[in-house]
């Protein structure tokens, strides 16, 4: 349904009661996860992205907050049903076959038995696996089990897929395989929500994403709203003596033409800014705009204690 939300948390706070004292986990965390998008879930080590995911399974209590998969509440029966899972550290039963793993997750994820082989195919088929499905769990390198995580969180058919840390420790060969099977599944409006330390991977195959610090939301929304909003004017004028004291933020330049001073300026302030200076006798040398990456954007909010609030 258009406009259906997959994941909803309001609210959402965790501290986990440790020997070392409290650790606030989550300190009151929203997000809005649309169905059918691929969803970037992005912060530093310890932001608290695992942490909302098992609260969204069903694996941990939260301590406040709301969170809902398709409007159900996390936890439940009716949550856990519309979830694939696979889980930032996965292990599996290295002696069994793909094929034999798979119908064990096929039949623990409520798959009817007349139906398991057909979803083992579809599952396999998705994450271009059907070749390796008689070879052992061990003898897989770390991306083909990888794609088998993908297949088992597949295999019951849910419509949401969380995948915590889908390519961290792989080669950009096997990062992009599973890349190209995340698009696959945008094509069968299955809704992908996904966490990353690869800020390309968010740029190149996500909706949406949005990124945590501390527990907190930081930003949300497409690449080019998390990006051009935080795009910088920098502005290079020549300033006439005796006004530098009214001009705030100006950082002295030299060139081999003489002395300058340089401002950079969020996109609403650049107008005001730049007709102050003229209106003080400035002249403007250049005028430029600084575009952002994801990573600029990622560095900019995490960068330090404080740096986003
Ligand atoms: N079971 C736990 N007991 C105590 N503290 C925990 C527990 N799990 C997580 N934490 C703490 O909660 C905070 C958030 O951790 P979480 O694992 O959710 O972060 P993350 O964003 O998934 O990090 P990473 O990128 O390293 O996987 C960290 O300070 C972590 O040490
Ligand atoms: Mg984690």
């Amino acid at each position: 349904m258009a406009g259906e939300l997959a994941i909803q948390l309001q609210q959402l706070t965790k501290t986990y009661r440790t020997l070392r004292g409290p650790v606030e986990a989550l300190r009151g965390l929203d997000l809005e996860v649309r169905a059918g998008e691929i969803f970037g879930y992005i912060g530093v080590n310890g932001a608290g992205k695992s942490t909302s995911i098992k609260i969204l399974l069903g694996l941990s209590q939260a301590t406040s907050g709301q969170a809902e998969v398709f409007g159900e509440p996390a936890g439940t029966l009716a949550a856990r049903n519309k979830i694939g899972y696979l889980p930032e550290v996965a292990t599996y039963h290295e002696f069994m076959s793909v094929e034999e793993l798979l119908r064990i997750h096929a039949r623990l994820a409520g798959v009817p038995s007349g139906k398991v082989e057909e979803r083992c195919g579809v599952a396999l088929e998705s994450v271009k696996l059907e070749d390796r499905r008689r070879s052992r769990i061990s003898e897989l390198s770390k991306g083909l089990k990888q794609r088998f995580g993908v297949a088992q969180a597949l295999v019951g058919d849910p419509p949401l897929l969380i995948l915590d840390e889908l390519t961290s420790g792989l080669d950009p060969f096997a990062q992009r395989d599973l890349r190209d099977i995340l698009v696959g599944l945008r094509e069968r409006k299955i809704t992908v929500f996904f966490s990353s330390h690869y800020m390309t991977e968010v740029e190149n195959v996500c909706d949406r994403a949005a990124i945590i610090h501390e527990g907190k939301l930081q930003v949300c929304g497409t690449i080019p709203e998390l990006t051009q909003n935080r795009e910088k004017v920098e502005v290079v004028l020549q300033v006439p003596p005796g006004v530098l004291d009214q001009l705030p933020g100006l950082e002295p330049i030299s060139d081999e033409v003489g002395e300058f001073h340089r401002a950079s300026l969020s996109r609403d302030e650049a107008d005001g800014y730049i007709q102050k200076c003229l209106g003080l006798g400035c002249s403007v040398r250049r005028l430029s705009t600084v575009q952002h990456s994801l990573e600029d954007v990622f560095y900019q909010i995490t960068r330090g204690p404080g740096a986003t609030s």
